[in-house]
């Protein structure tokens, strides 16, 4: 038997881990840099500014899946300005072996860029798309936690866990009779990353909820996908992405006993709406004609529309 917060860290290491195919057409989804190379591009032109101001930029990503939005960011710097692009650092934190390798190849043109496993001090920004969903999370209701026993089935047990107490009476839910996924690891992973931070940014778009929004989940936000569509059968299928929403109210609070100020939470659609370099790509490809233009900004739209509110911006600081 163990804990749902066990099973999910091993299903979602033993999916990384392998070598199939996880993303786009051929693979289980399609995430906002796989779509357009807009979406990397227009992170860099909203960071531009902000990581001028360092002598030493560094730019730490989590969980960089193939490396696209690594390879436009930093296609976008080297052209916009070299002497910025000279300076900057980009380091990734992966699990995954094969998906390094794939990092690998597709930046294998940018020097600046290493692979690591251990947090580095840096000034700069902390980015990531689509990684804290990945953090397994301890599933509870009504003083009771979600284990999984031998044949795959949801056994209950009371709540012992001082530290999911302790953030069920922090975040006031300890009266709420629905299902409640703590992540404790995204809690840790904040501190490690203040650490890690002397000066900067965290960046971080996922999909998510509030507080205020927990009470429309009340069966709890954890899902597998394969193929595309969600899969009932988290506890038998083999290889399958299992993901539980961020929860945001969370990372701001938890944020404050790391210095980590929140500075803008808001959807992905405002966030890209307010960014120039989006909104010129925009208009342009609504005056070109070519199937690879309209393409393209259909891309942009989704990025917009469908996946515009389900997704959502933190935007954090530290020591500014
Ligand atoms: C859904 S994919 C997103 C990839 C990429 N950011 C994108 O938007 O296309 C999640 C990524 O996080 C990585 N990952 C998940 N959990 C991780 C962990 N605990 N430590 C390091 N990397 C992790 C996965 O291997 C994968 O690269």
């Amino acid at each position: 038997m163990k804990s749902f917060r066990d099973f999910m860290e091993e299903k979602v290491r033993e999916y990384y881990c392998s070598p199939r195919e996880k993303f786009s057409a051929g693979g289980d989804f399609f995430t906002a840099p796989e779509l357009d190379r807009v979406f990397g591009e227009a992170i860099a032109d909203f960071l531009y500014h902000r990581l001028r101001e360092f002598e030493e930029p560094a730019i730490l990503e989590l969980g960089a899946g193939r490396g696209l939005m690594a390879r436009d960011i930093l296609s976008y710097y080297r052209q916009r300005d070299p002497d910025l692009f000279r300076r900057l650092r980009y380091f990734i934190y992966e699990m995954s072996p094969s998906l390094i390798d794939r990092q690998r190849k597709v930046l294998r043109d940018f020097e600046n860029v290493e692979w690591i496993s251990r947090f580095p001090k840096i000034e700069g920004v902390i980015l990531s798309n689509e990684f804290y969903d990945a953090l397994p999370v301890h599933v509870v209701k009504e003083g009771r936690e979600l284990y999984i026993n031998e044949e795959g089935e949801e056994v209950w047990l009371s709540l012992e866990n001082e530290r999911v107490k302790e953030f069920l009476e922090r975040m006031g839910y300890a009266s709420l009779k629905q299902r409640i996924e703590v992540c404790l690891d995204c809690i840790e992973l904040l501190r490690e990353l203040s650490e890690s931070l002397i000066r900067g940014y965290h960046l971080v778009i996922d999909y998510g909820y509030t507080s205020e929004e927990i009470h429309r989940f009340p069966e709890g936000t954890v899902l597998g996908y394969k193929k595309h569509s969600i899969s009932g059968d988290i506890y038998r299928e083999e290889a399958m992405d299992i993901s539980a929403q961020v929860n945001f109210s969370a990372l701001m609070e938890y944020g404050k006993d790391f210095r980590l100020k929140t500075l803008l939470y808001d959807s992905q659609r405002n966030f890209l709406a307010s960014i120039p370099h989006f909104l010129s790509e925009l208009e342009s490809l609504g005056f070109e004609e070519s199937p690879e233009a309209v393409e393209r900004l259909s891309r942009l739209k989704t990025m917009l529309i469908s996946m515009g509110d389900r997704f959502k911006v933190l935007f954090q600081s530290k020591d500014l």
